[in-house]
């Protein structure tokens, strides 16, 4: 059994200190290479719909595409100044300011409207940015898919996604050039993670790190969002996008609960550590760290501060309502003496494991249906 140190280098899970000391170090490089160790795998069996759950799946992705060109209102003038403005109203209205927290005796105490309305820009940008390079690595790793799985009902099924993701990178790089204000680069703590992913020899790993757990993170967040905001292009954005990601969230389910179910206790092990190194991951990216770097204040204070708000508790946890029932009907929580559940409660996320899990949760998604909160 590894140790954390091995898994997520540092003992201490909380220990903020060491998560911010990991940053980007090549933040003007154009591209990044990443040795995959993966072997390519040719199936002579063609017989489709040999999974026909997978074959369902196939079958709605071809009739679920949508050019993102022309199926999005792009001529929606955004005002990113007005939308904080608005959502800071929506804060009053609950009897919260600009910050959400008690300021007094923080930095944060003499800050004037335009700074926090600079904070509330940047963290769009960088949200926006964080999105489009995750989903580049759903488009990396999609094509891998096609490669390493070994049955063609799978092969099939993630080409229509490695299709859906490039579409989905193609509209947030829109969105961020033409309504945006400003561009970040990938954040560390999502490049480690992503990079583990591709490296991987084993074909189930890519379904594990990207489908069950970088896009389980995504379809929680895209949903968040979409309730959230008040601006109408982005909204449509998201939710044409999430119409595609619960398929891929069921994609990843629905192939590896049959995979998982002949797994020994061992080989699980290193699925559910593997589990646990991404969570944490996923959950240090969303400390915004490079936000603060920019907004020019003592950054370790800062996170302290805002992590401790309701709001944002709220969000962090939510993050976690798709992975970990899913987690759960894979097997992976309570294999080898429950060893992923304890890690889940250590981060406060288990209370999620009943909730839907999102193995045939995607017609809830389809385009057309109405979409009910992801908050109460
Ligand atoms: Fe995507
Ligand atoms: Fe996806």
């Amino acid at each position: 059994m590894s140790t954390y140190d091995e898994l997520i280098g540092r003992d201490d899970v909380n220990d903020l200190e060491a998560i911010l000391a990991v940053t980007n170090s090549d933040r003007d490089a154009v591209i990044s290479t990443v040795a995959q160790h993966a072997e390519a795998i040719f199936t002579w069996d063609y017989t489709k719909g040999e999974r026909p759950a997978l074959d369902k799946l196939y079958e709605k992705a071809k009739v679920s595409m949508w050019n993102g060109e022309t199926d999005l209102p792009w001529d929606t003038p955004v005002d990113q100044e007005q939308l904080v403005v608005v959502n800071a109203e929506q804060n009053a209205a609950q009897g919260l300011g600009l910050a959400d927290f008690d300021v007094t005796g923080t930095p944060f105490e003499s800050w004037t409207e335009q700074q926090w309305i600079k904070l509330g820009i940047e963290s769009q940008n960088w949200t926006l940015s964080q999105f489009m390079h995750g989903e580049q690595g759903a488009l990396i790793c999609t094509a891998k898919i096609v490669e390493t799985v070994p049955w063609i009902d799978a092969k099939y099924y993630a080409s229509t996604q490695v299709m859906d993701e490039a579409r989905h990178v193609e509209v947030f790089a829109k969105y961020l050039d033409t309504k945006l204000s400003g561009y970040y680069p990938v954040n560390a703590h999502l490049k480690m993670l992503l990079d583990d992913i591709v490296a991987d020899s084993r074909w189930d790993m890519t379904y594990l790190g990207m489908q069950i757990m970088v896009e389980g993170l995504a379809l929680a967040a895209f949903g968040f969002m979409h309730q959230m905001t008040t601006e109408p292009l982005l909204k449509q954005l998201l939710r044409y996008v999430m119409s595609d990601e619960a398929r891929h969230v069921a994609f990843g389910v629905l192939s590896l609960k049959e995979y998982y179910e002949q797994l020994s206790d061992a080989e699980m092990l290193e699925r559910q550590e593997f589990a646990f190194e991404a969570a944490v991951r996923m959950r240090d990216r969303f400390m915004q760290q490079e936000v603060w770097e920019r907004m020019d204040v003592p950054v370790k204070e800062a996170i302290e501060l805002v992590m401790r708000t309701p709001t944002r508790q709220l969000f962090q946890m939510m993050l976690f309502s798709k992975i970990v029932p899913n987690c759960k009907k894979l097997g992976l929580l309570d294999r080898n003496d429950q060893w992923l559940r304890r890690r889940f409660e250590e981060i406060e996320v288990i209370q999620f494991e009943d909730w839907v899990d999102t193995s045939d949760e995607y017609e809830r998604f389809a385009l057309g249906e109405q979409l009910e909160p992801t908050v109460g």
